[in-house]
């Protein structure tokens, strides 16, 4: 584990230089789930891919840049699946983004996932790691990731982040959503998953959603690279997680990019959604 942690800070030192020095110019690629890639979108799963390769660990890769998974040592313990580069399309705002690792020990099984890492790329580059039951969150100082602190939730926060277009949204998600905003949480959504759940996190809870909407009734966020690292993650911080009705943490992806509704926040929002989505 520590030494794809360590390919994981490499990466992220290198993927960081990349954003603040290389142009953004679209290529003329489509990702495995249809978005159109930047050439920083490319070259950033080339980073990753090349310093897993380092790791004699790491058995199978799974990119959301690449259709299919690739086999590295096929002997080794560990299976990583990864986003190089969320929520890109914000570079050009100069937005945070983020990178998201889910590493599952023997298969792509959610029942194997045994650790979840991001990194968010913003004013400062901050790296957070949840393994063995705690969620430790480092800062990037002269080269180093320095350990900073242990993150945990709080039962309640104030922050809320609804993801995907309302006019698409079942009525019941838009009366929760409004219901947590009558109740005083503030709106906080950049449209970047890693840095509008690092808001979350650092802030001491509050909510996360992207529901299951006309247009996606399956959602939009990615299962073993996004929505299940997260899960893991909010869950070692002692928040809470769901698709709406299950446990994203039980829940198997057919493919390598399926996609799932899901919810993250601390463990009093997390209740309100399933007993909203349980009538529902
Ligand atoms: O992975 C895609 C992504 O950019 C996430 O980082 C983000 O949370 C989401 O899409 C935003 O989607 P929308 O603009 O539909 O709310």
């Amino acid at each position: 584990m520590k030494e794809i942690l360590s390919a994981i800070e490499r990466a992220a030192i290198r993927i960081k230089h990349e954003i603040d020095t290389k142009d953004i110019e679209y290529s003329q690629q489509m990702n495995s789930t249809g978005d159109t890639q930047l050439q920083l979108d490319i070259k950033c799963d080339l980073v990753v891919e090349e310093e897993f390769t380092k790791a004699e660990t790491i058995n199978t890769i799974v990119s959301e840049e690449q259709e299919h998974s690739l086999v590295m040592n096929k002997d080794a313990k560990y299976f990583v699946a990864f986003d190089p580069l969320d929520g890109s399309s914000l570079i050009d705002v100069n937005l945070s983004v983020g990178s998201i690792f889910g590493i599952y020990d023997g298969s792509f099984s959610v029942k194997n996932l045994v650790a979840a890492c991001y990194v968010v790329y913003g004013p400062r580059t901050e790296l957070v790691f949840a393994h063995d039951g705690e969620v430790k969150f480092y800062l990037l100082q002269d080269g180093v990731f320095v350990f900073v602190k242990n993150i945990v939730l709080k039962e309640k926060g104030k922050l809320n982040a609804p993801g995907g277009t309302q006019q698409n949204w079942p009525p019941y998600h838009k009366a929760m959503v409004d219901g947590l905003f009558q109740e005083g949480y503030r709106l906080r959504y950049s449209g970047g998953m890693v840095p509008d759940l690092h808001q979350i996190l650092l802030k001491g809870g509050g909510l996360f959603s992207y529901p299951s909407t006309s247009d996606k009734p399956e959602g939009k966020l990615r299962m073993l690279y996004e929505a299940l690292p997260f899960a893991f993650i909010f869950k070692t911080a002692g928040g809470d997680q769901t698709d709406g009705k299950n446990d994203l943490l039980t829940m198997e992806a057919k493919h390598i990019h399926d996609t799932t509704p899901c919810f993250f926040g601390s463990k009093y929002e997390i209740a309100r959604v399933k007993d909203v989505y349980a009538g529902n």
